[in-house]
């Protein structure tokens, strides 16, 4: 070979090596990108860094044991939008009380294409404030007749079937909370998710943590000292809500096609397991105008107070909520209470002692009295009343907490009570 011809396979050669080399940064400028959407690539990546040589001046070893205690889950904030500009106000309500961006990250999933809501949110993601996806399918869904006023709940199911399924398909997280366009936060709203968090995990008696009291109105909570107070309920309130990959696993393949929130509260999706909700919620709607009517929200909706006074729940023990524990304390108290009646209740009179007291339903007719009579939703779904556990009802009234409990040899929920 002449000079010449042995230089210019060296220069192919190393032509070669370059780019068989630009190949491998290119691949780990990708995983890098996908760090950014996916932190529990982490520790693929460091492997990746190992193989490939890659030099680093912290060992590997250091930065994985780091990432193992300082990432335990990321917990994605996913929130359904369609065609409310006023989402800024959901969002901005998240942002301000986000402590930690890669822990929370946000995920706008958007629906109905419109253009003005589009906007808004393209102003926060082009900030890298949250992460944009659009409901690729804009066709009008198939509803059965007599059901044409309600097209808008198989637009929302279909929805949440889309972003449930990036969520933990495409993105491949291990859990998410879910919020709607028109819902505020409050400032404790990441700390009560982040700390119930392991509560869900082990305990498989649970299948959801709600930010959501819907008996929440001030004259029904204990605005004073309950901010720390948290519950298990057998009713799926929604409205902020977490569940696990495991949960979607199983609902997936069966998810229906319209009324996606009274389908998750039938028996068969429940499964008798329970969620857990807080004495005063840390969501909040302001959406009058929706797809279901406005009555509800001026009668019912509008009232729920937020929790203004934060807790840091990562340093509260919250071991109490553990079923086990929780049904031997909670409803042997609730049964050693005074019995009492609603109306006395209602008026504070003949209640010759303060603390808690008991007032007893026997038939669904009973409940729905007593309800009305003290404020309390009074609606039954899958025979569960709101917010109800084994049954009882709690609320705080007049100073005092009521627990609106079955007969003692109560049987569980009958679902011819609706
Ligand atoms: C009510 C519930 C809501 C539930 C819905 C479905 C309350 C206060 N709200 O909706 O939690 O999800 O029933 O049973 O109980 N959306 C779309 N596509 C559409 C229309 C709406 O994705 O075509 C989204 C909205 O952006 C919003 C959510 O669906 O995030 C709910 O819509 P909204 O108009 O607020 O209806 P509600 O009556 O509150
Ligand atoms: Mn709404």
């Amino acid at each position: 070979m002449s000079r010449k011809g042995s230089l210019l396979k060296y220069i192919q050669e190393l032509e070669l090596q370059i780019s068989q080399q630009e190949a491998t940064y290119k691949l780990l400028v990708s995983k890098l990108e996908d760090l950014k959407l996916k932190p529990e690539y982490a520790l693929e990546l460091l492997e990746f860094k190992e193989l490939s040589g890659f030099k680093s001046r912290t060992s590997s070893f250091a930065i994985r044991q780091d990432l193992m205690q300082k990432q335990p889950v990321v917990l994605p904030v996913l929130i359904f939008s369609c065609n409310r500009p006023d989402i800024r106000r959901s969002l901005d309500g998240l942002l301000k009380y986000r402590p930690d961006a890669k822990k929370f990250p946000i995920i706008v999933s958007q629906d109905c294409a419109h253009s003005a809501t589009a906007k808004v949110i393209r102003s926060y993601s082009d900030a890298s404030q949250v992460t944009y996806i659009q409901q690729p399918d804009q066709s009008e869904p198939i509803v059965p007749p007599g059901e044409a006023k309600f097209k808008g709940y198989f637009k929302i199911s279909r929805h949440y079937l889309f972003g449930l399924s990036q969520i933990f398909r495409t993105f491949n997280y291990t859990a998410v909370i879910i919020v709607e366009d028109d819902l505020d936060v409050a400032p404790d709203f990441f700390s009560y998710f982040a700390s119930t968090y392991q509560l869900l995990q082990n305990d498989p008696t649970l299948w959801c943590v709600s930010a959501w009291n819907d008996n929440g109105k001030a004259s029904l909570v204990d605005m004073k000292q309950g901010n720390k107070l948290l519950y298990r309920s057998d009713f799926f309130p929604g409205l902020g809500w977490m569940i696990t990959k495991e949960l979607w696993d199983e609902l997936e393949p069966k998810w229906p096609k319209s009324y996606w929130d009274d389908w998750m509260r039938r028996p068969e999706q429940r499964k008798d397991r329970a969620c857990i909700r807080p004495e005063i919620s840390r969501t909040r709607t302001f959406g009058k105008i929706g797809v279901s009517n406005g009555m509800f929200f001026d009668k019912h909706l509008k009232y729920i107070k937020l929790n203004e006074k934060p807790v840091d729940f990562s340093k509260q023990n919250l071991s109490h909520l553990v079923q086990t524990d929780y049904d031997a304390e909670y409803i042997r108290n609730v049964y050693s209470l005074p019995v009492v009646s609603a109306p006395d209740v209602r008026t504070n009179t003949n209640l010759p002692f303060d603390g808690p007291v008991r007032i007893t339903y026997y038939t669904k007719d009973s409940f729905r009295n007593a309800a009305k009579l003290l404020g309390l939703m009074d609606d039954f779904k899958s025979g569960v009343p709101r917010t109800g556990y084994h049954g009882i009802v709690s609320v705080f009234l007049n100073g005092r907490r009521v627990y609106l409990a079955p007969h003692s040899n109560w049987k569980g929920y009958d679902l011819t009570w609706s």
